[in-house]
């Protein structure tokens, strides 16, 4: 029973930012917001006036972040960096990286309200491309920030046929100037990120937060089968190398083969029919490829066997297989130090004993930041079953002003 006399101010005004960032979509249909668009330029200002207001200094780096910055106590301190992405995937939920961005500035806003300083500096990084779902660049913002942009990158284009490059070009920024990392690496204390769990886990247990222990490693894939495109009227059942019935196959495969146990997950969300037409045997396919696991070996163990199959529908098929990976993201641990941190301030705040450790499926920019600093993650609650990826998404006021009241005590006891 949720404590009426729980004044979460802050929590709802949490939440009216969400929904106002919310509706700066690409599609006036669903919530998209993809890297450089007209609504992701949008947020991005809105963003920037929050973290101003917040009392933070705010720049933009070469790839269009947002990170505001909130100086120590006294110079020369390190700097404990916080964020999460502000792009999405399509029709999505609101609350997918948003939260990681809100919830540290609505903390620096309380201690700019105080007119206090901590130990160490704090940035707050809005990250500008995570989801990747315009030029399938995953995690671009947080490898940008580390020194880690793949130039290569820049020759990618979108479904228009606009490449990165020139959309980066039109939103104001030099692909040229992505050079090294956005922020003082050496100056790191430490990265921690909150997300929604997008998943059912906390809300099953009738928790509002929760701590990562390790984020899952995954890697994404286009698969392109090529058969022999014919008549549909004509060509003999027996003598078809039909690429789409072959593709059909494969992902029954990656299925399978992904649902043998363990933490193995497999996911075919794009398929493509080159020249598709309802009376033509489909001569070229390709489809995308999500596989993920908890562990490095065990996602090599997966991709091994899924792959082999593929090959041998191929072979049976008479059509061609060609793969290309397009992201690759090792599991990441999250620091212990910074585990039994926020742990300790979800048990201050929540008071109902020893708080949920829990894996994470999906991937943030903390496995990223994961390679230059200790990171650590706080989960909140997911509503809605815990679905996400999806608009029915969603998080309450008063798990949002539970965050935010675990984060701000777990930022005034980080010494750095
Ligand atoms: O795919 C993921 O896990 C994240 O949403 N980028
Ligand atoms: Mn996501
Ligand atoms: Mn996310």
């Amino acid at each position: 029973m949720e404590d009426r006399t729980f004044d979460c101010a802050a929590g709802r005004e949490f939440i009216a930012r969400a929904e106002e960032l919310g509706r700066l979509s690409d599609s006036p249909h669903h919530y998209t917001r993809t890297y450089l668009t007209h609504a992701h330029r949008e947020a991005a200002r809105r963003i920037a006036q929050w973290m101003g207001e917040a009392g933070m200094r705010v720049r933009v780096d070469a790839v269009g972040s947002v990170i505001g910055r909130y100086e120590a106590a006294s110079p020369g301190a390190r700097t404990l960096l916080m964020g999460s992405h502000f792009d999405s995937v399509r029709n999505g939920g609101k609350f997918d990286g948003v939260m990681g961005i809100l919830v540290p500035v609505a903390c620096v806003a309380a201690l700019s309200r105080e007119g206090r300083r901590l130990p160490v500096a704090i940035e707050v990084a809005a990250f500008a491309d995570e989801e990747g779902a315009r030029f399938q660049t995953s995690f671009l913002a947080s490898r940008a920030l580390v020194g880690r942009f793949d130039p290569a990158l820049l020759a990618r284009a979108d479904a228009d046929g606009v490449t990165l490059a020139q959309a980066m070009r039109e939103a104001g920024l030099d692909p040229e100037a992505i050079r090294g990392p956005q922020v003082d690496l050496a100056s790191l204390a430490a990265y921690v990120e909150v997300h929604i769990e997008q998943g059912p886990v906390l809300l099953g247990e009738g928790r509002s937060l929760g701590v990562v222990t390790s984020i899952a490693a995954g890697t994404r894939h286009w698969l392109t089968v090529r058969g022999v495109a014919g008549h549909a009227g004509t060509v003999p059942m027996a003598m078809r190398h039909d690429a789409l019935a072959a593709a059909c196959e494969m992902v029954l495969a990656i299925e399978r083969r992904c649902a043998a146990g363990g933490s193995r997950v497999g996911t075919v969300g794009m398929l493509e029919v080159k020249d598709g037409t309802g009376n033509v045997i489909p001569g070229e396919v390709r489809f995308s490829a999500d596989i993920r696991a908890a562990d490095d070996e065990t996602l090599a163990g997966a991709e091994r066997e899924a792959f082999a199959e593929c090959d041998a529908i191929a072979a049976r098929r008479g059509v061609r297989l060609e793969r290309a990976r397009t992201h690759s993201v090792k599991a990441a641990p999250c620091a212990q130090g910074l585990q039994d941190g926020l742990a300790a301030s979800i048990e201050r705040v929540e008071g109902a004993g020893p708080a949920r450790r829990l894996p994470s499926g999906a991937g943030h920019d903390a496995m990223i930041l994961a390679d230059v600093t200790d990171v650590g993650m706080m989960f909140v609650r997911c509503g809605a079953g815990g679905v996400s990826h999806n608009p029915a998404e969603t998080v309450s006021a008063e798990d949002a002003e539970r965050a935010i009241r675990a984060l701000g005590d777990f930022l005034v006891r980080f010494a750095g």
